[in-house]
């Protein structure tokens, strides 16, 4: 914990926020130790959750639940608007502390409700006219591909799609497979920094290098890695980033994250019109006039950008990389499941996906649920029909093993209808 952060959080105490004095008594609390297979530290994070103890969660990918404590800020926030005290959250702290946590400058901060709604910001935002082209890949999410569906249908532009590899071998491999679809006509290259299908990592400061000597905007669907890799945006943002802080960063739902690059801070057209939305000299906050939001949901995302903190980046993503590298190893073990993803590390983060011989991974999903209580992600987009397991820092070996075996009884003996 920096001493800015130590001192910002005795400020937010002083003005009689519960949840700050929590976080603070938990970094003391997690000081030492943390390696990945540190068990005893990362049970008592596990203790931060309100998971049932019968309860295998593994879809951090498409909903982080929050701890406690970011539950509590948000309960903290709507009793103190409705008892008409000052609520407790400012926009300049949440900046600093994301930008604290995440890399990147307090100033590029925007916050919609998700990486949907902040795909449509960048979509609507950027100058695409008829003749220009937007390109991406076959591996994006709808919410970050279906904006410029609409935006290229509507202003006479084109969408090329390139195919990303299901394996890939090395982060070269990957770049050469965006760039071999950009044209004389490309304006954009939109792609997600991890794929939501196979967990695949992109080398998005070498593709923002070439879109840069290209004049191309670079587009960035962020919506895993905050949270789970300790990232610096200044490095992988892009000119535009995207993210679902509800999803790694564990925030409430409906927390969106845009980042803007510097030079888009007052380049960017507003989506949604207020007060100041030509006023440049608010650089990115131009975005953030809204009109009246549920700030309580800004409240919980500082707390679980403190919490995250607290507990330090560096050891949560190698706890996460840990859990996953134990699925994966796991599941290559099992006859007849194939690992689909990258091959390398460095490609690779807290998700793993997998396709199971002559089982249709909705059958399994059900069996798995069914007998363990276990929440899975079925990826049926593009008709990949493979099975996604994430597992976060409130996951368990145990969790794991139980649920290899029970994927290893399924291959071996069939599942009982
Ligand atoms: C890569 C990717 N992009 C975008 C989204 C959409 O996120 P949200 O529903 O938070 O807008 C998801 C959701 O799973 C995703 O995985």
């Amino acid at each position: 914990m920096t001493v800015d952060r130590r001192r910002f959080l005795t400020v937010l105490g002083g003005a009689s926020l519960a949840w700050p004095r929590t976080v603070a008594a938990l970094a003391q609390n997690l000081d030492a130790g943390g390696q990945a297979d540190d068990e005893l530290f990362w049970s008592v994070v596990r203790g931060q959750f309100l998971i049932p103890n019968d309860r295998i969660y593994l879809n951090n990918g498409t909903l982080g639940p929050s701890p406690r404590v970011v539950v509590d800020a948000v309960t903290e926030h709507t009793r103190r608007v409705a008892e008409t005290r000052p609520p407790g959250v400012s926009w300049d702290d949440l900046k600093a502390s994301l930008a604290d946590l995440l890399g990147g400058s307090a100033a590029g901060f925007v916050f919609p409700r998700n990486t949907t709604e902040a795909m449509n910001f960048i979509a609507n935002g950027v100058e695409i006219g008829p003749g220009d082209a937007v390109l991406s890949t076959d591996h994006e999410h709808v919410g970050g591909l279906e904006p410029w569906k609409l935006i290229t249908a509507r202003r006479g532009a084109r969408l090329d799609i390139v195919s990303l590899p299901h394996r890939a071998r090395s982060s070269d491999e990957l770049l050469e497979s965006v760039w071999r679809g950009v044209t004389p006509d490309t304006r954009v290259i939109c792609v997600s920094h991890m794929t939501f299908t196979t967990g695949t990592i992109l080398p998005i400061s070498a593709l923002a290098a070439r879109c840069d000597d290209r004049d191309i905007v670079l587009a960035v669907d962020g919506a895993h890695p905050p949270g789970m890799l300790d990232l610096d945006l200044d490095q992988v943002s892009g000119d535009m980033y995207a993210s679902s802080p509800h999803k790694w960063l564990l925030a409430p739902q409906g927390t969106g994250l845009l980042y803007l690059s510097a030079s888009w801070r007052e380049r960017l057209w507003p989506t949604l019109a207020s007060g100041g939305w030509d006023d440049l000299s608010l650089g990115a906050h131009r975005l953030n006039h809204l009109g009246t939001i549920d700030e309580s949901r800004l409240a919980g995302l500082l707390a679980a950008v403190e919490w995250a903190a607290a507990i330090r980046m560096s050891r949560v993503e190698a706890r996460v990389r840990y859990l996953r590298d134990m699925l994966e190893t796991g599941l290559r073990s099992i006859p007849n499941l194939d690992v689909v993803g990258a091959r390398e590390e460095e490609q690779k983060g807290g998700m793993v996906s997998f396709a199971l011989d002559g089982v249709e991974s909705s059958v399994l999903q059900r069996h798995l649920s069914r007998v363990a209580n276990v929440r899975t992600r079925v990826i049926g987009e593009y008709d990949y029909g493979w099975m996604r397991l994430s597992a976060h820092v409130y996951n368990s070996p145990e969790q794991i093993t139980r649920v290899l075996d029970l994927i290893d009884d399924a291959a071996r003996n069939g599942i009982p209808s």
